[in-house]
């Protein structure tokens, strides 16, 4: 049915898993078009209680937005691939139904901000988690800036964001960005057991919860700066730079241009 997921049902449990290991599960226009369809489907499909986003291998959730898609991508081009994100991402967050991450990797970028807008996160003792955009000359473009920083507090988001450095499953346990850590053959079935949990209460209430605790941090104009931002990275040279020597596997040499 989708040509770059899988999805499967456990019981009323819907699970959506990226399923491009070789790329490790990065986020290209196609996924993140086929996790919004997938999410329409968890709101409109009444035999849908809840879901767990997951990804395939056991290496990565996802790595990222498919920096092979951003080369040659204008000012414009890039605020309309944030802007897609940032719609799927807010769908997730305000689904009526809980949706969770299960976390089984590498979290990063795009995957890291795919994990924040799900209602919570749980994960494996291997996950690693961050916002390295900084290294290719960008800035997270999916509500990292704005997401993180709730979480995590401004300091460490911060630090986080401005080093590109990753936060392992202690450290995202310390800091709250997930609930548990658990060994990675055991992470699907603990999140299994506490959606379980939660599908056993009254659905109305679940969504009139997720909709009052979703107030309590706002949305606000934090997104659409950091969209616009995101967008204004693509007009440099250091960002095509960056990603550049991403994908020729060297170091960028950035000039402040
Ligand atoms: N976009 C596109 N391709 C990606 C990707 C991404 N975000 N992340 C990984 N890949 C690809 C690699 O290019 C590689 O493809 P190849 O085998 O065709 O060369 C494959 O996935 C495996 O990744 P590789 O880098 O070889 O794995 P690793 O174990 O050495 O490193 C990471 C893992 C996660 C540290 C590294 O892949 C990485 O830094 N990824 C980018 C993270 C990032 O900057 N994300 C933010 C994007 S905005």
């Amino acid at each position: 049915m989708y040509e770059t997921l899988s999805t499967e049902f456990s019981g009323s449990i819907y699970i959506i898993t990226i399923n491009r290991p070789e790329k490790l599960n990065a986020l290209n226009k196609t996924v993140i078009r086929e996790i919004g369809e997938a999410v329409d489907e968890v709101y409109s499909n009444p035999q849908i209680r809840a879901a767990i986003i997951t990804g395939a291998g056991n290496k990565a959730f996802a790595a990222g937005a498919d920096i092979s898609g951003f080369s040659g991508l204008s000012r414009e081009e890039g605020k309309a691939l944030a802007q897609q994100g940032m719609d799927v991402f807010f769908s997730i967050e305000n689904a009526p139904k809980p949706i969770v991450a299960a976390v089984n990797g590498f979290a990063l970028g795009g995957g890291c901000e795919l994990a924040m807008a799900c209602h919570f996160r749980i994960c494996s003792e291997t996950a690693k988690f961050g916002q390295p955009e900084i290294s290719l000359g960008l800035i997270p473009g999916y509500g990292g800036t704005q997401r993180l920083t709730r979480y995590i507090g401004k300091g460490m988001a911060m630090e986080t964001m401005l080093t590109g450095n990753m936060i392992n499953a202690a450290q995202a346990l310390q800091y709250g960005l997930v609930n548990h850590v658990t060994a990675p053959e055991e992470l699907i079935d603990k999140t299994k057991g506490i959606l379980q949990q939660i599908i056993s209460k009254a659905p109305l209430a679940i969504s009139k919860c997720i909709a009052a605790v979703n107030a309590a941090t706002g949305n606000s104009d934090g997104y659409a700066l950091e969209t616009e931002l995101f967008g204004e990275c693509f007009a440099t040279e250091d960002m095509k730079e960056g990603t550049r020597a991403f994908l020729e596997k060297r170091q960028p040499v950035f000039k402040g241009l």
